[in-house]
């Protein structure tokens, strides 16, 4: 490997919030999702230059960043977007509390995944719209929607679906025929849709790869706010930004509300960020996936062959979905925790008996993470 992914680093002294919440002498802090690798050094030497010019003046977004980015979306996912349906946001979750607000009214409804990241319920209960959850289930080993069910969970309230590709937690990423069913599915019921994509680039099977939903057809984009960002994939989400593709005008101009206002744009180092990413991020970002799923098979082959535990093969992203169902133990996040390895709890999913273990971390680190889930296990 070109890259190093396998040296630990020293997080401490960063004000990571990942690794400050607990005493690191403690407990490994495997939850909130940010990895514990270096940025790629593009990232890193473009990043020193442009604090080495010492102006940080007010900084509008770069001229070429949207023709960039839809050569980009173009190059990666065979996604044709125009550089005009682009509108640059400061992060993905400011997009989806907009969303939220702009595309539904008081009395309307939101339909959403759930197990799903924690933000596209809030988005909904911010704005104190009701919402309707897809309860995901397990298919051949994946996590998929419930397509049948579908119709029953909509009322003539229901104006917007919140969707989440590849999916957090539970880590699939929708074949083209599951995202024309749920895209038919919403155009039929009259549904806007909000597709928050931000993990898109780490899809870990080479047989496997990330389809926008908008790129389904033109009827699901004229539907569809797609929010994408390289915060995830280039691991810089403190120095990031995202971006909304709307083709629809009405939708670009929501997305737009608040801008500038009450929502701040990014600073001006995350477009430096970016933009060195997508020049010259692939390689670095190839020799991730390879790393991560590498990660990925430890923890299938480890927690299935634990007894009380179980997990479905994961095919993107670094957040491993661990069922502890059968393990009969009431708290399971408080075992683990109280045995010193921090996950995220289910039940900020709506799921108690699952814990989710962030697996972008250096390989000695996961070893320790999976002794740990082992040991509390045979408790
Ligand atoms: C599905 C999903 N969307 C959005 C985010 C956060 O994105 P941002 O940092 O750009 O707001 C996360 C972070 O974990 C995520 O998993």
């Amino acid at each position: 490997m070109v890259f190093d992914f396998d040296t630990p680093t020293n997080r401490l002294e960063t004000d990571s919030i990942r690794w400050d919440r607990f005493d690191s002498k403690e407990v490994l802090p495997l939850w909130v999702a940010d990895m514990d690798f270096k940025s790629p050094p593009c990232v890193i030497e473009a990043l020193s230059n442009r604090v080495q010019q010492g102006i940080y003046g007010y900084t509008h977004s770069p001229d070429h960043l949207n023709m960039m980015i839809a050569n980009y979306l173009e190059e990666q996912y065979q996604w044709r977007v125009d550089p005009d349906w682009i509108v640059i946001l400061p992060s993905v979750v400011s997009g989806l509390y907009t969303a939220v607000q702009q595309l539904s009214k008081n009395d309307e409804s939101v339909l959403i995944p759930n197990p799903v990241y924690h933000h596209l319920r809030l988005a909904c209960s911010s704005a104190n719209r009701l919402f309707q959850e897809m309860p995901l289930e397990l298919k051949d080993g994946r996590w998929v929607l419930p397509s049948n069910e579908l119709p029953n969970l909509i009322t003539n309230k229901t104006k917007l679906a919140l969707f989440c590709n590849p999916q957090n937690p539970g880590s699939t990423v929708f074949t083209k025929d599951e995202l024309k069913d749920f895209g038919d599915f919403c155009i039929q019921n009259n549904l806007w849709i909000c597709s928050d994509e931000i993990h898109a680039g780490l899809v870990l099977d080479d047989d496997k790869k990330h389809i926008p939903l908008a790129s389904i057809s033109k009827e699901v984009s004229e539907k569809t706010i797609t929010l994408m960002s390289l915060n995830k994939t280039f691991n810089f989400p403190g120095v990031g930004l995202a971006w909304a593709v709307a083709e629809n005008p009405t939708l670009r101009k929501a997305i737009q509300i608040g801008l500038h206002q009450t929502i701040a744009p990014p600073s001006l180092l995350a477009y430096t960020a970016t933009m060195a990413a997508i020049k010259e991020g692939e390689p670095w970002r190839q020799e991730l996936i390879k790393y991560l799923s590498g990660n990925r098979d430890l923890i299938y082959q480890k927690i299935n062959s634990v007894k009380g535990l179980s997990i479905s093969k994961m095919e993107g992203s670094y957040l491993a979905w661990i069922d502890c169902t059968t393990l009969n133990h009431p708290n399971p996040y408080q075992l683990l925790l109280d045995n010193g390895l921090a996950t995220s709890p289910g039940d900020q999913f709506n799921r108690k008996q699952f814990i989710r273990l962030n697996f972008g971390t250096q390989r000695n680190r996961l070893h320790q993470a999976l002794n740990i889930i082992e040991h509390c296990a045979k408790l």
